[in-house]
């Protein structure tokens, strides 16, 4: 269990998260929220990429930053920025971040497989990454957090500029780790999530204005579709 307590990041001059506590278990939780509510800048801080102002972030009840390794061996991360080794194949990249994630040598190989075949990205391989659509960007980041099979696999914003197949494709892939594995799913495509997610937090300039299932949410607002629960909850909301 991942649980978020009182969590706050100040940056020079913007609080871009203030007291933020969620706790997740199995499942896919959608953090939705505009433009600068600091969907990502959670994402780095449960990643460890980023210290926190204040707040803690505990792993079954033990502080992340004890963890250390132990954490990191169980976490899987898709960052928003795309920032894949140029020069460097499908193949050499995954293959690189297995080795990073002290995965045993004799496995690599399977393991690179497997990732890649989950977003179907077997048959691009031996391409330069920055010969890559994209997309195929897009999935090939995704495949990298799920190397070594990680627990707690954090996403922010992994279908963006997917084609709708390859989205659909990555939906059920979700769906399938859902049972065993915590996801967070940052996204702005809110249809990406609203079958799948088990709960959605939204998030409005740093804080966490409702969270709940989609059923519930769906229910307190009398809407039929999230993306109008969203508009309710964010719609006098403007980049900040
Ligand atoms: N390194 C940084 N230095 C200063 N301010 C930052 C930094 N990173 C983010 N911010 C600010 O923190 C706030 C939250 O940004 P963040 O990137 O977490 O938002 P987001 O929800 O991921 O947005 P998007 O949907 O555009 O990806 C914004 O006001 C942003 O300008
Ligand atoms: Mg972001």
């Amino acid at each position: 269990m991942l649980e978020v307590k009182d969590l706050s990041k100040q940056y020079k001059d913007v609080l871009a998260l203030n007291q933020v506590s969620f706790r997740l278990e199995e499942g896919i939780y959608a953090l939705l929220g505009p433009n600068g509510s600091g969907k990502s800048t959670l994402m780095n801080l449960i990643c460890g990429q980023l210290k926190a102002t204040s707040g803690d972030i505990l792993w079954n009840n033990h502080s992340i930053q004890k963890l250390g390794i132990q954490y990191y061996q169980l976490l899987g991360y898709a960052p928003q920025q795309q920032g894949l080794y140029e020069e460097m194949t499908g193949l050499r990249f995954l293959t690189y971040m297995a080795l990073l994630k002290d995965i045993r040598q004799n496995e690599v190989k399977d393991e690179v497989q497997r990732v890649a075949g989950l977003v179907h990205m077997e048959s691009h391989l031996y391409k330069k990454c920055r010969t890559y659509s994209g997309g195929m960007k897009q999935r090939i980041l995704v495949a990298q957090a799920l190397l070594g099979q990680p627990k707690l696999l954090l996403f922010d914003e992994p279908t963006a500029g997917l084609d709708p197949k390859e989205r659909v494709s990555l939906r059920q892939v979700f769906q399938e780790l859902s049972h065993t594995h915590i996801l967070l799913i940052a996204t702005h495509v809110v249809s990406d999530v609203e079958s799948i997610a088990k709960e959605v937090i939204f998030l409005k300039q740093g804080e966490v204005v409702n969270q709940g299932s989609v059923d519930d949410l769906l229910q307190q607002y009398q809407k039929d579709f999230l993306e109008d629960v969203y508009l309710e909850v964010f719609g006098d909301d403007h980049d900040v």
